[in-house]
């Protein structure tokens, strides 16, 4: 059989988008930001023989790894792609490495607003046609057990690895950029939002489900700065995705925005046409609610942290979680990714909590 966008296997278990269009759900869907890693030992044999791009970039190994927490953890309702949000960057020109124990590294950040003129806008996209492929290859082998959730980076999360050259613990370099040279910035983060909106459709083209925003450095930012520099963009983001897959006649998706510690701007948040908030850890569940209003799905949110507590800690605190949250218009997630030293049971223990909670 060839594997074509056009003949995917039936889902059989659509919890995920039930609630992210907050349809009724018979148990709450589960999955975990960055399951597929480093804290499975199948992950790291994988990169052990491969360099990190390289299995981004080869559509049977972005597979493979794709579908390992699936076989070790029957309680999962979703698989995320496994990709990374540097490689758009990449596909504009830019050269992004994987350090080993470092994270990723850029030799040549952008170091002068001048710089931006060098980004290859044109056919980025098409540079990134290994992510559709690997997105077309496992709806196949994934053999509609769980819906496939697509993602990219944020414009203002981009184009602060692009400035900072890798992870930063001050963003001072981005900082600069937005007090001395906002017209730039804004010129950049555009490019940035054409790029990722062509990037996406190409994604659920490809047979992506749902759609993850990454706006993880959002925690750097003030209400001020969140709202001036990443919220018209994540809009921009949301309603060119649904142009755009109405004119080339495709179905529509939900989509989730991710914004790290932009626990201050959720009723900002709320208006940006987003099916679903994530929230980190240091948003309670009642609050969010409360503020984002019954129309909304939430997402989240308990503390990578607590997956190194027992078991009976693990459980009870989830349980907790999910009773705060309700069962309706909820996704339990963690608050951000899953770290590389959790022990391997703590998964287990939080996805099966989940569905034993309410
Ligand atoms: O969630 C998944 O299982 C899908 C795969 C996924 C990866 N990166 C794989 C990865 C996803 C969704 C991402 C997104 C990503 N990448 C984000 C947004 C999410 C977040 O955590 O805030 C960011 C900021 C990046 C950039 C990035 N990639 C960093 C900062 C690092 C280094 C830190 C780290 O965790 O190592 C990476 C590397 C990376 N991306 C790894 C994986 C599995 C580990 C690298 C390795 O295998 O050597």
């Amino acid at each position: 059989m060839e594997y074509t966008n056009k003949n995917f296997p039936a889902l059989k278990n659509d919890r995920l988008l039930k609630a992210a269009c907050g349809k009724e759900v018979d148990k709450v869907p589960v999955w975990v930001m960055r399951q597929a890693g480093r804290y499975l030992p199948e992950f790291q044999a994988v990169r052990a023989q491969h360099d990190f791009f390289t299995v981004c970039r080869t559509p049977e190994l972005a597979c493979e790894v794709t579908l390992q927490p699936l076989r070790r953890y029957e309680h999962l309702d979703a698989s995320i792609i496994f990709s990374d949000i540097l490689v758009i960057p990449q596909a504009l020109g830019m050269t992004v490495e994987m350090h080993p124990g470092v994270g990723p590294v850029f030799p040549e950040p952008l170091k002068d607003v001048s710089e931006i003129d060098n980004l290859k806008e044109e056919g980025a996209v098409s540079r990134l046609t290994y992510v559709g492929d690997a997105i077309t290859l496992t709806r196949h082998k994934i053999e509609g057990k769980v819906p496939l959730i697509g993602f990219t980076g944020a414009p203002f999360t981009l184009m602060g690895y692009m400035i900072e050259g890798g992870g930063s613990k001050t963003m001072s370099k981005t900082k600069e950029w937005l007090e001395k040279y906002p017209k730039d910035v804004h010129r950049l983060l555009g490019l940035l939002t054409r790029v990722i909106i062509d990037y996406l459709v190409m994604q659920v083209e490809s047979g992506a489900q749902l759609l993850q925003v990454f706006e993880s450095s959002a925690d750097h930012l003030t209400r001020e700065q969140f709202i001036e520099f990443s919220v018209p963009y994540l809009k921009d983001i949301r309603s060119g995705v649904k142009t755009k897959l109405q004119e080339k006649q495709l179905d529509q998706v939900p989509m989730t925005i991710f914004a790290k510690g932009g626990g201050h701007s959720l009723d900002v948040q709320a208006e940006m046409g987003y099916e679903t908030i994530g929230l980190d850890w240091t948003v309670d569940p009642v609050e969010a609610r409360k503020i984002v209003g019954n129309n909304i799905t939430l997402q989240g949110n308990l503390d990578p942290q607590d997956l190194y507590k027992t078991p009976e800690e693990i459980k009870k605190l989830t349980i907790e979680m999910t009773q705060k949250f309700g069962k309706q218009r909820y996704i339990a997630n963690l608050g951000h990714g899953i770290t590389p030293q959790t022990p391997l049971e703590s998964m287990t223990v939080f996805t099966e909590s989940v569905h034993e909670a309410v």
